[in-house]
């Protein structure tokens, strides 16, 4: 491979980090990470896993359920004539009976309760489905994702847990041990106004939970979660008012809590992400025909979304053909997963989503959306397809980060150059959650199924334009599929124009 190759490759790269051997785990036998709760594609597979436990359980409880109807029928005839042992043996067909089933029934009874024939397969195959299972990271994200939904959203807790998102209204409902859950992660996070809401819920729900799990196994004692609530509350308030807390907490769990602390003001990108951004003044929408030949034969629809950063918007770009192979031919064993590093992204590698780059040549139908890239925007794009296909998961968000690496600091990263352009190409529609945004620049975009977003990095003198630094709102309803794309300044030089 030529150096500059390899550069390239390296430059490629530190956008994410991916980890195809996984970390190590202390959950022992596992062949191979398995992550689920940052994709929707995997915890599709999580639910067929799922629905494949939960036939076996439903075999294994009919199974059980005729062991335990003939075990009544047999006590049944037993316990018919309960009369005085003494009076019951004076009767010889009594005393033949007696002797009879003691010695030849019983141990056909208790190797009958013994026998585990009728179950053993779906017991084993229930067994084996643990090593496929969230282990304790995946858990910790998904309840990091429902920590996002909530606050990044201004979400009130009792709507959440019942399934009323913003202006959707889910069909379901969070059990007890999801708010038991939520509760216990949220005072360990010092969210205690949050948490104690959380506990108060667990409470009441627990008192209406259909299948006793929480009872069964969990155990909370109904004591233990009002003293959770009020230790909540005394984090952040006083003694002196323990008497208004206690006030609370036998208020319904709908009533939301005061701040006992001042409430925190939204940051920019959570204002962008509530769609709170000012209005944009006029967009500018046109038909473009002039950037290549190919476009005059299929002129693009163009919208201007800012000047600065230089940002469009190109609607109906990809086919649903297309849309389908790039997302439905994706099996889950074929991504991994994606971290955010430190180079571009302020805090520590954090899992983001699942992706799959096909480095080099990703085949026709990469490189059908390469050229198309090139006639879109009339740069020269490459020959190395190199396109991720990212799938979003439970409030999985992007944080705030530039694609440039700014060679003025890391000056040994960028042979090439630094990463001039992005192209975003949305292959679904999402419908709540998952906006683009550009909180310097006060911008928001929703993901349109077919469109794509194209937006420079760097300034016309190639410096770094910091108002390109851009985040992902936390994903909350629907399943957020992008494939994207940045290239590299170099190649550029006699392509871009200057733009005003
Ligand atoms: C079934 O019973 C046999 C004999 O008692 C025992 O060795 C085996 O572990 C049982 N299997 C299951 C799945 O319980
Ligand atoms: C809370 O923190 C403790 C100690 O760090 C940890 O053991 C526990 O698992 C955490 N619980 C949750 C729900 O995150
Ligand atoms: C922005 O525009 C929308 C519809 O055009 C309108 O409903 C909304 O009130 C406007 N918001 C602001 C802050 O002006
Ligand atoms: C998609 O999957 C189908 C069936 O598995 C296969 O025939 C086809 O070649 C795949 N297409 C791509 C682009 O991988
Ligand atoms: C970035 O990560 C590297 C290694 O993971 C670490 O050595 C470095 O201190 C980190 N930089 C920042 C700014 O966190
Ligand atoms: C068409 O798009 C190209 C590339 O974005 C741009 O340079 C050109 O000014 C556009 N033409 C019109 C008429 O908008
Ligand atoms: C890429 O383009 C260069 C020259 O422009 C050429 O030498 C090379 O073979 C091309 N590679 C592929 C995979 O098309
Ligand atoms: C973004 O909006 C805020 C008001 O919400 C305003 O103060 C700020 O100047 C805007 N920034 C840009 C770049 O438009
Ligand atoms: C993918 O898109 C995101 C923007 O959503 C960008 O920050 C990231 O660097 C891109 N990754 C690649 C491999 O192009």
């Amino acid at each position: 491979m030529l150096m500059k190759e390899v550069l390239f490759k390296i430059i490629h790269l530190i956008f994410i980090f991916y980890s195809v051997s996984g970390e190590e785990q202390d959950e022992g036998e596992r062949e191979n990470e398995l992550t689920y709760t940052t994709s929707i594609r995997a915890l599709a597979e999580l639910r067929d896993i799922e629905n494949s436990y939960m036939k076996h359980l439903s075999n294994y409880v009919n199974s059980l359920q005729k062991k335990v109807k003939f075990l009544k029928k047999y006590l049944e005839s037993l316990t018919r004539e309960n009369i005085d042992s003494e009076k019951y043996v004076k009767n010889p067909l009594n005393i033949f009976g007696l002797v009879r089933r003691s010695h030849e029934d019983w141990p056909k009874i208790n190797a009958y309760i013994r026998s585990n024939d009728s179950f053993k397969d779906d017991l084993n195959e229930m067994h084996n489905y643990f090593n496929r299972t969230p282990n304790s990271q995946d858990m910790e994200e998904a309840l990091w994702g429902m920590h996002r939904i909530e606050s990044i959203y201004d979400l009130q807790a009792w709507d959440m847990a019942n399934g009323v998102i913003s202006t959707h209204k889910l069909p379901s409902q969070m059990s007890a041990t999801d708010c038991l859950a939520v509760a216990n992660f949220m005072y360990n996070q010092s969210e205690f106004r949050r948490a104690a809401q959380w506990y108060r819920i667990a409470l009441h729900f627990i008192q209406k939970e259909k299948n006793g799990m929480a009872a069964e196994f969990y155990g909370p004692k109904r004591e233990d979660l009002k003293k959770m609530f009020v230790i909540s509350r005394l984090q952040e308030g006083s003694i002196d008012d323990l008497p208004s807390y206690l006030d609370e907490l036998s208020q319904k769990p709908d009533i939301p809590l005061t701040y006992l602390k001042p409430k925190p003001l939204p940051t920019p990108l959570q204002i962008g992400c509530r769609g709170e951004y000012p209005n944009q003044s006029r967009l500018v929408c046109r038909y473009n025909t002039t950037t290549t030949p190919f476009m005059r034969i299929a002129p693009l629809k163009e919208e201007e979304i800012s000047k600065d950063p230089l940002i469009w918007l190109y609607h109906d770009v990809l086919f649903d053909s297309e849309m389908a192979l790039l997302t439905k031919n994706l099996t889950r064993e074929e991504m991994i997963q994606g971290y955010t590093n430190n180079q571009t992204t302020p805090d520590k590698g954090y899992r983001i989503f699942q992706v799959k780059v096909y480095e080099g040549d990703g085949g026709k139908l990469d490189r059908t959306l390469v050229n198309r890239m090139t006639d879109i925007s009339g740069l020269d794009v490459g020959n190395h397809t190199y396109l991720a296909r990212a799938n979003y998961g439970l409030g999985t968000h992007f944080q705030e980060h530039s694609d440039y690496v700014d060679l003025r600091e890391n000056p040994d990263l960028g042979s090439e150059g630094d990463r001039l352009f992005t192209f975003l190409f949305y292959a679904s529609d999402v419908e709540m959650g998952g906006a683009t945004i550009f909180p310097a620049a006060n911008i928001s975009i929703k993901p349109k199924k077919g469109s794509a977003l194209f937006w420079y990095n760097l300034h016309n003198d190639w410096e770094p334009n910091p108002l390109s630094r851009h985040a992902v709102c936390p994903m909350v309803l629907g399943n957020r599929w992008i494939l994207n794309k940045s290239m590299l300044s170099h190649r550029q030089i006699f392509l871009k124009l200057c733009y005003k």
